[in-house]
């Protein structure tokens, strides 16, 4: 059942999506709906509108590549028409475990998975992901969005479990280097910059990728990419899992979809997806932003093969318009030596 919500007046710089009952009508019939097995080839960059966890033995074995679970935290939240209750942290494992162990024999050997969790789960999340994989770092993303407390720290992480189903797995560590602001601009004997380069008015170092995450800030109102989904990830860390851990062509599962984030990154880095998720709404959602994704493939925070930390906005055009006014330099040079 569609859960469109009612339309609240917005200012026009809002960005949010938010479908009609016409586009709805129309994304509707592009969702899938199983009924048994099926074959990869049918699920392949397609969105399934059924509860994951009825959908699970009928996906095809030893056919994904990376996993992003994404499913409801242990907190009492509305996801569209259904609403999810806290339950004790023993409950949260044995309903975790009932799914999880289910997923296994769907993954390849090669792959890997990422299980998001808030800090009051997370101990359940890594005992269930050790029962079935290698668990190799736990991610904390600083949220920056929070409610503040009264008495207690205000909660702004959350955690991104890494596992793999075996040691051989795909990590490509110079895909997801961040460039980062410098403060101490060192050189060298001969006065060159030591490890750092020129942007504009800034400079800036390109670091390894590390297991926090300080860069990404909650979709909200101003981006192009927010909808009214209450808990939807960034395209950029997505992008950061995706482009660390597949590769073109390889295939992501993401049985919790949500408004498709996942999906949507996937399309827009040339991976395969498949997406579960039950609320219709969610679902439509998603296939307008796949939609979308086929004209305009940019992820906000990634340009140039590198991440960018928050508010360098006017350094990525600056490093922009210096590549273009190269490239057009370069066909100058090209055209006045034919
Ligand atoms: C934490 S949200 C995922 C948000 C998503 N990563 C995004 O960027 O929008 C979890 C989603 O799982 C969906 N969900 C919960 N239980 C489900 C189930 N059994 N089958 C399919 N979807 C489910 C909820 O409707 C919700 O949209």
């Amino acid at each position: 059942m569609s859960t469109t919500p009612k339309p609240r007046p917005r200012s026009p710089r809002n960005k949010t999506i938010r479908l009609s009952e016409a586009e709805v009508q129309r994304y509707r019939s592009r969702l899938l709906r199983l009924s048994g097995p099926v074959t990869l080839e049918k699920l392949l960059d397609r969105t399934i509108c059924q509860d994951a966890l009825e959908v699970f033995p009928w996906l095809p074995s030893r056919s994904v590549d990376l996993l992003f679970l994404d499913p409801p935290y242990n907190l009492s939240k509305t996801f569209g028409e259904r609403s999810f209750a806290r339950m004790s942290l023993a409950d949260y494992e044995a309903w975790m475990e009932q799914w999880l162990s289910q997923l296994v024999r769907v993954l390849k050997p090669t792959a890997s998975v990422y299980i998001c969790g808030d800090w009051r789960s997370s101990a359940a999340v890594q005992r269930v992901a050790e029962r079935h994989f290698v668990v190799r770092n736990r991610i904390t993303w600083e949220r920056e969005k929070g409610r503040g407390a009264k008495h207690n720290w205000k909660n702004c992480s959350e955690d991104i479990w890494f596992c793999t189903v075996s040691n051989e797995y795909t990590f490509n560590v110079d895909a997801v280097q961040l460039q980062k602001r410098v403060l101490a601009p060192y050189t060298d004997s001969y006065g060159r910059p030591k490890d750092w380069q020129q942007r504009g008015k800034e400079r800036f170092r390109l670091t390894a990728p590390s297991n926090l995450w300080t860069d990404l800030t909650v979709p909200f109102w101003a981006m192009a990419e927010n909808t009214d989904h209450p808990t939807q990830k960034p395209e950029k860390l997505l992008a950061k899992i995706l482009l660390a851990s597949s590769n073109e062509g390889d295939v992501v599962l993401d049985p919790f979809l949500g408004s498709g984030t996942t999906s949507v990154v996937a399309k827009k880095l040339g991976r395969r997806y498949i997406g579960i998720e039950m609320d219709e709404y969610y679902c439509c959602l998603a296939e307008y932003r796949l939609e979308r994704a086929a004209q305009d493939a940019t992820i906000q925070g990634y340009a140039d093969g590198v991440f960018w930390e928050r508010n360098t906005w006017a350094a990525q055009q600056a490093q922009r318009l210096a590549r273009s006014n190269r490239s057009s330099a370069t066909q100058l040079k090209l055209l006045s030596s034919d």
